[in-house]
């Protein structure tokens, strides 16, 4: 099976295991002592010690030496790291770090970006996603995106629902679809009186919601969020990070967010990006969450989370 000709994918076994929905509470600590051990020791045995969130999980991503530049400027360094099925993953660190660019490079986002250049393999549950064989329609299809900032479409809210399922010949039912997506969404009962109104004339929150519906219409198998809440209040806030967790079982879902605290109530597993000398993007520690907020590995981890860096 190739995610080339558009039929499912097999996706793994183990695949139905995720079906915990969890509120953690990590609360961060500044006590932290961190060991030295080497980033490609740490990146690339996630569940070394048995007790990972990641333990008998199927793997969705794997990526395995990635680099990326834009032209001449190197913006990560060989990241190695896998991730797993029906968890949440989060990716944090300080601006510029590639944070936005490895999440983009997941589903091919990148790809009409001037000079970008990807070396190295991500793997899709086992496909190579940069193969010259794979459809990049059907990539994005399987790995829906939200962005930092919400983008509806100037059409009607029920029209920006139903867009991609038109668009991929999904015409029956629709109705039923676009209702199943705003109340996955947790949207429904705000906008069901008034879905041929312009989307445009949602609130911030809801806006973003919408999108987070829009996304989710097609059924993708991947959801990756772009700080999807920075431009929220704290209560629209929330309200995304209720709905990633009850989308969990069904999604495989990537979070990049500054918001540690954020991080620390959404993510079973955290990634912690860093700059090097070279200002080049780099993975530092990854983990099970509650591991990198209350015994990272790394001081340049217990710095930034616990806010002296960053
Ligand atoms: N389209 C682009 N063209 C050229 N360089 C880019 C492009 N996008 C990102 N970069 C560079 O790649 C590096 C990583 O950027 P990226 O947006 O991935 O960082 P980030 O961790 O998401 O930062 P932030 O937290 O500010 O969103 C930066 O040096 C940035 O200037
Ligand atoms: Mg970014």
């Amino acid at each position: 099976m190739t995610l080339g000709d558009g039929g499912p994918i097999t996706l793994g076994e183990g695949a139905s295991s995720g079906t915990e929905v969890v509120s953690r509470r990590v609360r961060i600590q500044t006590t932290a002592r961190p060991q030295t051990t080497t980033p490609s020791q740490r990146a690339t045995s996630p569940d070394r010690d048995g007790a990972s969130a990641a333990t008998g999980r199927a793997v969705v991503f794997d990526a395995r030496g990635v680099s990326v530049s834009y032209g001449a400027k190197r913006a990560l360094a060989p990241i190695t790291m896998k991730i797993y099925r029906n968890l949440i993953t989060a990716l944090i660190g300080p601006s510029g770090c590639g944070k936005t660019t490895l999440l983009r490079s997941l589903n091919r986002m990148n790809d009409s970006v001037p000079g970008f250049k990807l070396e190295g393999q991500i793997l899709y549950h086992g496909h190579d996603v940069y193969g010259s064989a794979v459809n990049r329609v059907e990539v994005r299809r399987r790995i829906g995106m939200v962005f930092q900032k919400p983008n509806p479409f100037p059409k009607s809210i029920y029209d920006n629902i139903a867009w991609a399922p038109r668009n991929l010949g999904l015409k029956q039912d629709l109705d039923e679809r676009v209702e199943r997506a705003l109340r996955d969404a947790a949207l429904w009962d705000e906008v069901k009186d008034r879905l041929r109104d312009p989307a445009l004339g949602l609130s911030g929150g809801q806006q973003q919601r919408l999108c987070i519906a829009r996304a989710v219409a097609i059924e993708p198998d991947v959801l990756l969020l772009d700080e999807p809440a920075s431009a929220l209040d704290p209560i629209s806030t929330l309200a995304i990070e209720e709905l990633m967790q009850a989308l969990k079982p069904r999604y495989t879902i990537v979070i990049v967010t500054h918001n540690m605290q954020q991080a620390a109530r959404t993510a079973d597993r955290t990634a912690f990006f860093s700059l090097d000398d070279n200002r080049v993007g780099t993975l530092i520690e990854y983990d099970d969450t509650e591991k990198i907020f209350m015994r990272p590995a790394d001081t340049r981890t217990r710095d930034y989370v616990t806010g002296r860096f960053g």
